[in-house]
């Protein structure tokens, strides 16, 4: 009995695992284990013999029990602990500072644009950028042999030889985004479309991708008035000042009558100054909707009437942030972005003041 005990506390005490631990459970335990058929050859002993031996070998299991609970414990203790000694981690420290991203430019003045106009009642309409030739041309009256399409520089997508469908194009301009929101609400209707628009040209003041806002009103008796209006409370909010505006008389195919319209400002000191002084800055391209338009659009001229304007996003941005390259907004580069670009909840509101 000595021995036995002696064997199995020894092994439980140096078994390294709990899988180790286990093979002496086994060993002392188990069915077959060596416990175990010490207690099944009682039987064959003499009654005395076997209340002293069966006592005694009680004594022995429960003790052999209680070693290879306690060596278990142990060994999770002991587990626990150099896990948290590896893995431990000092919450307190500084954090590694990683360098934000910034908002674009343009994407920010989309955003204060759409708030400003939203806030009129606009809502925003979207168009696909590359479009048919019909709703980029046709539709706006603008037909095959307009000087307008060769103007525009126009970027076609490539077709199959036997491709008989009709031409698609990148969008030269917002403005098929009037005839596919007429058709889509009808009038009254009021949008706002800002978007990408391409055009084959490069210099400074080009670049083939750029952006424009289109503007769409219609409804039974809208003037010219009221998109003078609109455009001067529009310019005001976005500017943070009462900015004048000049209506010159223009022509555009989808309009009549036409007008280009400037902002009042002022050049002093080589840089613009929006809402002062006496010079003028050209802006956008507007007008009262042909009612060839409108009905190009599934509108009757003879029952609803309005405006459109369409206006160079990156333009405006320029010149409210002081950003003297066209190209630059779309050279990505790194400074240029941290200079310029925006805080992520930098977010345009009417009531947190769009301008800045
Ligand atoms: N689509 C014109 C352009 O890209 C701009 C424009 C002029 C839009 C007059 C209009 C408008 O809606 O009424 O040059």
């Amino acid at each position: 009995m000595d021995d036995l005990r002696k064997n199995y506390l020894d092994r439980i005490a140096v078994a390294a695992s709990e899988a180790a631990l286990e093979e002496v459970r086994i060993a002392a335990l188990g069915k077959k284990g060596e416990i175990s058929l010490k207690m099944r050859e009682l039987g064959a002993m003499e009654p005395a013999a076997r209340a002293a031996a069966g006592a005694a070998l009680n004594v022995l299991r429960d003790e052999i029990d209680s070693a290879l609970r306690a060596r278990k414990a142990a060994l999770g203790d002991a587990a626990l602990d150099e896990r948290l000694a590896a893995e431990w981690l000092d919450v307190t420290l500084p954090g590694r500072p990683r360098r934000q991203g910034t908002i674009h430019p343009i994407s920010q003045v989309w955003e204060e644009v759409t708030a400003i106009f939203a806030d009129m009642g606009f809502a925003v309409a979207e168009g696909p950028e590359v479009e048919s030739d019909w709703y980029n041309f046709d539709a706006l009256n603008i037909p095959g042999h307009h000087p307008a399409r060769a103007e525009m520089d126009t970027f076609y997508m490539h077709r199959a030889p036997d491709d008989n469908r009709p031409p698609a194009v990148l969008r030269t301009h917002t403005s098929p985004v009037q005839i596919r929101s007429m058709e889509a609400q009808g009038a009254p209707l009021r949008i706002i479309c800002p978007g990408r628009v391409y055009r084959a040209d490069y210099d400074q003041t080009h670049t083939p991708n750029f952006h424009q806002v289109e503007g769409l009103a219609l409804d039974r008796d809208l003037t010219m008035a009221n998109l003078k209006w609109v455009l001067e409370e529009f310019f005001s909010a976005y500017f943070g000042t009462r900015v004048r505006t000049r209506f010159r008389a223009s022509h555009f195919p989808f309009t009549e009558p036409s007008a280009e319209v400037d902002i009042q400002c002022s050049f002093e000191g080589g840089t613009v100054h929006v809402g002062e002084g006496d010079g003028w800055l050209e802006v956008l391209g507007s007008g009262m909707v042909h009612p060839k338009v409108l009905k190009a659009g599934g509108i009757d001229p003879a029952k609803a009437q309005g405006f459109a304007f369409g206006m160079g996003i990156d333009r405006i941005a320029m010149l409210k942030y002081g950003i003297p390259d066209l190209r630059s907004f779309f050279e990505s580069d790194l400074r240029w972005l941290r200079h310029y670009g925006f805080a992520a909840l930098d977010v345009p509101t009417l009531h947190g003041g769009v301008a800045r």
